[in-house]
């Protein structure tokens, strides 16, 4: 280990705490450290804290490996792999059959800057960082053996690799090269998943729980079919999940600003062997869409509302905030007596008690009654460490509104 940093004196206590993130103010000095270089981190009387790679560039100076005293070499990683295979496999079997789900999860996996994904027999990977860059190929060639997969993808076009100075990176690592789609079974729902030009990896994989919910409380539903609103459908999932409750469900609206995802939605409504008749593909901004849809008196008894990340930062919170109360509170005015409305919001700067306060006061607004039944999060192929709450980024509620 070439460099050492020291933590402020007082600041010490997350990294005791194992937090895996030391920001530039909790650094009282850096000795011999280069950016992407593996560093010891120690308090201010040079007592080992942990070990972690640092880039001078980033207000996350260093992201923590390890509390222990230990080598981080290629076993390292390897066991890393390993322990976040184990997790997946008491969840979903590493066959060959096709199956989408996030493989490593990041920070909340131990493995800080690390994102990686199933897709089938393929495995995506995302480096979110300049350390994790500098070694991509190296736990490419460890992830093929470990999982057998075909080949590896990268996708590494997110915003946060700017704050590391780095540039978007895309195509293959290592094996075979992707076919132009490939199909993930979900709980019976069929999606043919572009992982090249798709929406994040290729698809929310995060949200399988919370669809196959949906189909859940349509299927228990009784009274009338359901007229349900998809809004943010992106391909299909919700939808598709609720045409699954057939025989429940009159209608299924899918509104999606993106005519190529809700070109892919109806493709993959058709490939899950579904019903076409009951759905409807809209391309509008959901905002215009909800008010029109309230001055035409419009109900619907089910609205799922999965937007995209509105705050990247703590800066943007308070537009974000404006951004979830109108989406809400037009779903509210549009809901049925009993009706039910899935609310989501994957800003990981919204915290999920400001979320509920967003959702109150829209609630308010709509001067209607409203029950939480559940609070909503991603699946266990998407863990939050404990010592790393930053990582709950997805949180949603079900609600029924009286
Ligand atoms: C978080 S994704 C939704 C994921 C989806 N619920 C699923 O399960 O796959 C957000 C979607 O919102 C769409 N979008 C972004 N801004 C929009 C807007 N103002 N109006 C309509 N759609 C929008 C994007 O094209 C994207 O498909």
């Amino acid at each position: 280990m070439s460099g050492i940093v020291t933590i402020a004196k007082n600041r010490e206590k997350p990294v005791r705490n194992r937090h895996p993130w030391v920001f530039s103010g909790a650094v009282e000095h850096i000795r011999g450290a280069r950016d992407g270089d593996i560093v010891t981190v120690v308090d201010s009387a040079g007592g080992f804290l942990g070990a972690g790679y640092f880039n001078s560039r980033s207000q996350i100076q260093v992201r923590l490996l390890t509390w222990v005293e230990e080598p981080i070499d290629e076993a390292w990683w390897r066991r890393r792999i390993q322990q976040a295979m184990a997790l997946r496999h008491e969840h979903f079997p590493l066959t060959k059959a096709p199956s989408g789900f996030r493989l490593i999860n990041a920070e909340n996996d131990f493995l800080p800057g690390l994102v990686v994904d199933v897709y089938g027999e393929y495995l995506v990977l995302q480096a979110q960082t300049l350390f994790i860059d500098q070694i991509k190929r190296d736990l490419a060639e460890i992830l093929l053996e470990e999982t057998q997969a075909r080949g590896i993808y990268e996708r590494s076009d997110i915003d946060a690799r700017g704050r590391e100075g780095l540039k978007d990176a895309k195509g293959m690592l290592a094996g075979e090269p992707l076919p132009e789609t490939i199909e993930i079974v979900e709980d019976g729902r069929r999606f043919a998943v572009n992982v090249a030009t798709g929406q994040k990896t290729g698809f929310y994989l995060d949200q399988r729980p919370n669809r196959s919910l949906l189909r859940d409380l349509l299927l228990a539903r009784v009274g009338p079919p359901a007229r349900v609103l998809n809004l943010f459908s992106y391909t299909g999932g919700f939808g598709i999940a609720a045409q699954q409750a057939a025989g429940k469900v009159t209608q299924v609206v899918n509104v999606d600003s993106s005519a190529e995802a809700l070109q892919q939605a109806q493709a993959n409504s058709q490939r899950s062997g579904l019903d076409s008749s009951s759905a409807q593909y809209v391309e509008a901004d959901c905002f215009t869409y909800l008010r029109t849809a309230w001055q035409q008196h419009e109900q619907f008894d089910v609205i799922i509302c999965d937007p995209p990340k509105f705050a990247s930062s703590a800066q943007q919170v308070d537009k974000a905030a404006r951004g979830y109360k109108d989406l809400n509170l037009h779903a509210f005015r549009l809901l049925r007596q009993g009706g039910l409305l899935l609310t989501f919001s994957c800003s990981g700067a919204v915290s999920r008690d400001l979320f509920q306060k967003i959702v109150f006061g829209a609630l308010a607004d709509s001067g209607r009654d409203g029950q939480i039944l559940a609070h909503l999060s991603a699946g266990p192929d998407h863990p939050v460490a404990l010592t790393f709450p930053e990582g709950e980024y997805l949180k949603g509620l079900l609600v029924r509104v009286l």
